[in-house]
């Protein structure tokens, strides 16, 4: 995607370096355009390193963009980003004056334009700067902060920038098509904690990072989702999102039971989750001793989560497994499948240096027909891959169609 970042004059402009070098490392081609007072916190320089672009300032285009030059760059450009977007430039924009290239791009874009307010509290508080707010919300632009916390001058309120990665996390959820608007969707992801004393515990090196994935693309493309999670696993804040912390297996079947019955109902569900499949028999109430070692290792069956799950839905829920394994993966991914009711597994192969966390990984798409199929990249490009099978497969089983936007 073409992106423009527009950089106002504040102190918050030193983070928006990392804004630009994200959205270059997502593969985005990436303009940024500075006001007179953000040269004065950042060199324009630094932004034409880490965009590959030289930075526009002024509003007399170059001569060699040609007659049009004062629009080229906003007919260029699919979105705006403008980080940071002090009190003065949020006036300024509301009220459509176009003195430099920022201003300019605003007005000439049709795309999708996402602001990162940053200011003193009081002044964000200001009813001059709340009617600029509610002006430009009426026109289109979509906010991203400004958050609670320590301001340049020290004292604490609303104002703060949102993170970088808030920011860039905002400006995909902005420009993702939303083909999974309407659905509701189950996902469970990262380990389980299973006891076998109060401190010691079985389980996995699972991060939950698939699962979270997952997660995300489905909210930046319109979904809702309940995400039943073991412990450890860092979760964004998204709209859409509801996270559920769970424990053990058995904790997170109890959840999964539970958002199934209150609704609304489950039109997908990933497990993710890597579930321990067994549990220490017979807890111990106390720290293990050297002498308990008998007593410590008999374990039992945990009940099978994403089996109990798809038991429960309707039959045009798509159900999708997850099969990480060490050994002998495409078959013990079939044979789960067939015995889980799942419409299609995800296979891994996993080892102390792969498949968990941000370690190296391999993906395989498994349904019943056809061979297996590759999915390649990092684990955000797999979440989009399955994404983009399940929605295909959910409207095969509803005999519908996702609207596309
Ligand atoms: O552990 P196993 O290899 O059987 O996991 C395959 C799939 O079943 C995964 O999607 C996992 O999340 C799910 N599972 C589950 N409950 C279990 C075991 C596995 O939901 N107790």
């Amino acid at each position: 995607m073409r992106v423009v970042v527009g950089v106002g004059g504040g102190i918050a402009a030193y983070k928006v370096c990392a804004v630009v070098s994200a959205l270059v490392q997502r593969g985005h081609e990436v303009q940024v355009v500075m006001t007179e007072a953000a040269t004065h916190f950042v060199a324009p320089l630094t932004f034409a390193a880490l965009s590959g672009r030289p930075v526009a300032v002024e509003a007399e285009a170059p001569v060699e963009a040609g007659p049009i030059g004062h629009v080229a760059l906003a007919h260029w450009a699919d979105a705006l980003v403008v980080a940071p977007a002090p009190g003065e430039l949020l006036a300024r924009l509301a009220h459509g004056l176009a003195h430099d290239m920022l201003g300019l791009v605003y007005l000439g874009l049709t795309g999708p334009r996402l602001v990162a307010p940053a200011m003193e509290p009081e002044m964000w508080a200001h009813p001059a700067i709340q009617r600029a707010v509610a002006t430009l919300t009426a026109d289109g632009v979509t906010w991203v902060g400004p958050e609670f916390g320590r301001m340049a001058s020290g004292y604490q309120g609303v104002g703060r920038m949102a993170e970088p990665e808030a920011i860039v996390e905002a400006f995909e959820a902005v420009t993702a098509p939303k083909d999974l608007r309407g659905l509701h969707c189950l996902i469970t992801a990262g380990p389980t904690w299973e006891f076998f004393d109060p401190v010691r515990l079985l389980t996995n090196p699972s991060t939950g990072t698939m699962g979270v994935e997952l997660a995300r693309e489905a909210v930046r493309r319109g979904a809702t989702v309940d995400l039943v999670h073991g412990p450890r696993v860092a979760v964004p804040r998204l709209p859409g999102l509801s996270a559920w912390p769970v424990v053990s297996a058995r904790d997170m079947l109890a959840r999964c039971l539970e958002r199934l019955a209150a609704g609304p109902a489950v039109d997908v569900v990933i497990a993710a989750a890597a579930v321990s499949d067994f549990r220490p028999a017979e807890p111990l109430p106390h720290k293990a001793h050297k002498a308990d070692v008998a007593s410590v290792w008999p374990v039992e069956p945990n009940p099978d989560v994403v089996a109990e799950v798809s038991r429960r839905l309707g039959p045009a829920a798509v159900r999708v497994g997850f099969a990480a394994e060490t050994d002998g993966l495409e078959t013990s991914a079939r044979k789960k499948l067939a015995s889980k009711g799942l419409d299609f597994v995800v296979a891994n192969p996993v080892g102390p240096d792969r498949g968990f966390g941000d370690a190296p990984y391999q993906a395989w798409w498994i349904g019943p027909e056809g061979p297996a199929e590759a999915l390649a990249g990092d684990k955000r490009s797999v979440a989009r891959a399955i994404w983009d099978r399940v929605r295909r497969r959910w409207e095969e089983k509803a005999g519908t169609k996702l609207p596309r936007q």
